[in-house]
């Protein structure tokens, strides 16, 4: 297949964009670097060893978007392109609904006009809210989301949702085929060390944050709440090598089928605490960080794990790597790049 990837040049896209071409697939990447470097689509073909088209624009440009439609003949997308922080989304909310849901909305629009209708879409466990069950398995309860970043992720995936229903009952005979993927959280990088997360400004993320501390660019980790209804009272993610879940992207392409829209959480199924990812780091690395406890963060829940069954039971993919992996491939791209793709 021939791919466009939206937000390519991004942590989770660019290491996507590697799987894609290891795969045989072709890839087209867009992406308008406001939280990126065209470096990492660079890197990106230089392990794959194929050179990927790259085009830098916002996908709210819809003529921009024609463009790449007209010079490519596309099969699919998959679309990471977004605003991704969760407390950075309630400081700037408008910011988010307009970024995501403009981008989802002038993306599908241009795709439908050009005749493709398959489309793979970056959700996230948030959209969950605070769950009532864990582990969480996808037919829990979705839409109560704690924060506006969820929010514009749910409100995609209706959208999403929306656009299909409505095909089938209009008999298009060529109906929008689409997969939904709730990622947990990843961390790690490449093993290589020549792509991984680099964030523009202070890292809103628990592991960017923890590997600027080892190599010198931030002091010391705050810790977002230490009275939380957990074991050591810390936040417990359900953390996924990136790698792992760029291969995640690989295995779904199978299942985008005319006329369907199906969901599945990428995640290991597996929960740790933020003092708990501290010490795996520290232990991997044998590096200390140091940290305070300061207040909980607006818009954090406590505690969520993924049920990461379905997408095993249907396309036999589950995660593979461990969390020492993922500590030690995040801290060998930080030390090899410690001002990230500014070297
Ligand atoms: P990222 O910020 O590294 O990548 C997103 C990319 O999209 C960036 O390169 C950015 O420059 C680009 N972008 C943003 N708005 C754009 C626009 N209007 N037009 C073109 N490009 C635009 O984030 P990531 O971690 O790679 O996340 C990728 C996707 O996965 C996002 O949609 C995010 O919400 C979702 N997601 C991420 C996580 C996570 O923990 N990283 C978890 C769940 C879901
Ligand atoms: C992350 C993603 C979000 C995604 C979600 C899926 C980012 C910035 N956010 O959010 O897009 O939808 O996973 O689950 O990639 N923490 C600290 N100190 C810090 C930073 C974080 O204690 O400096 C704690 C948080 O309170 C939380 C845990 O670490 O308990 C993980 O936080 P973070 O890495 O920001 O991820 P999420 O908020 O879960």
């Amino acid at each position: 297949m021939n791919i466009l990837v939206t937000g390519g040049a991004g942590y989770i896209g660019s290491h996507t964009l590697v799987e894609l071409l290891a795969a045989g697939h072709g890839a087209v990447c867009v992406d308008d670097l406001s939280n990126s470097s065209e470096e990492a689509v660079i890197l990106a073909g230089k392990i794959a060893g194929k050179d990927i088209p790259f085009y830098k624009a916002d996908i709210r440009d819809r003529s921009a978007l024609d463009k790449i439609f007209t010079e490519n003949h596309i099969d699919c997308v998959i679309h990471f392109a977004g605003f991704k922080a969760v407390g950075e989304s309630m400081i700037k909310p408008w910011e988010y609904y307009e970024n995501n849901l403009m981008g989802t909305l002038t993306l599908t629009d241009v795709m439908r006009r050009h005749g493709c209708k398959r489309l793979i879409f970056s959700s996230t466990s948030t959209v969950y809210g605070d769950p009532e069950i864990l582990p969480i398995r996808e037919d829990a309860p979705k839409g109560n989301c704690a924060n506006a970043y969820a929010r514009t992720k749910w409100f995609q995936e209706e959208i999403l949702r929306d656009l299909c229903g409505a095909d089938l009952r209009n008999g298009d005979p060529d109906p929008w085929g689409i997969v939904i993927l709730r990622y947990f959280n990843p961390i790690g990088a490449h093993p290589s060390g020549l792509i991984g997360e680099d964030p523009r400004g202070i890292p809103n993320g628990l592991m960017p944050y923890i590997t600027q501390v080892a190599v010198g660019r931030l002091e010391k980790l705050t810790v977002f709440g230490s009275d939380y209804d957990t074991p050591d009272g810390t936040g417990i993610r359900d953390y996924i090598h990136v790698c792992d879940l760029a291969s995640g992207h690989v295995a779904v392409l199978s299942a985008l089928k005319a006329g369907s829209v199906i969901d599945y959480n990428l995640g290991t199924g597996r929960g740790y605490t933020v003092l708990e990812i501290v010490r795996a780091f520290e232990a991997a690395n044998g590096i200390e960080i140091p940290y305070v406890f300061g207040p909980r963060r607006p818009g954090d829940i406590a505690a969520y794990w993924s049920d990461p069954s379905k997408i095993d039971h249907e396309l036999g993919w589950k995660a593979e790597k461990g969390l020492e992996d993922m500590c030690r491939d995040s801290w060998n791209w930080q030390k090899k790049n410690p001002k990230g793709y500014g070297r």
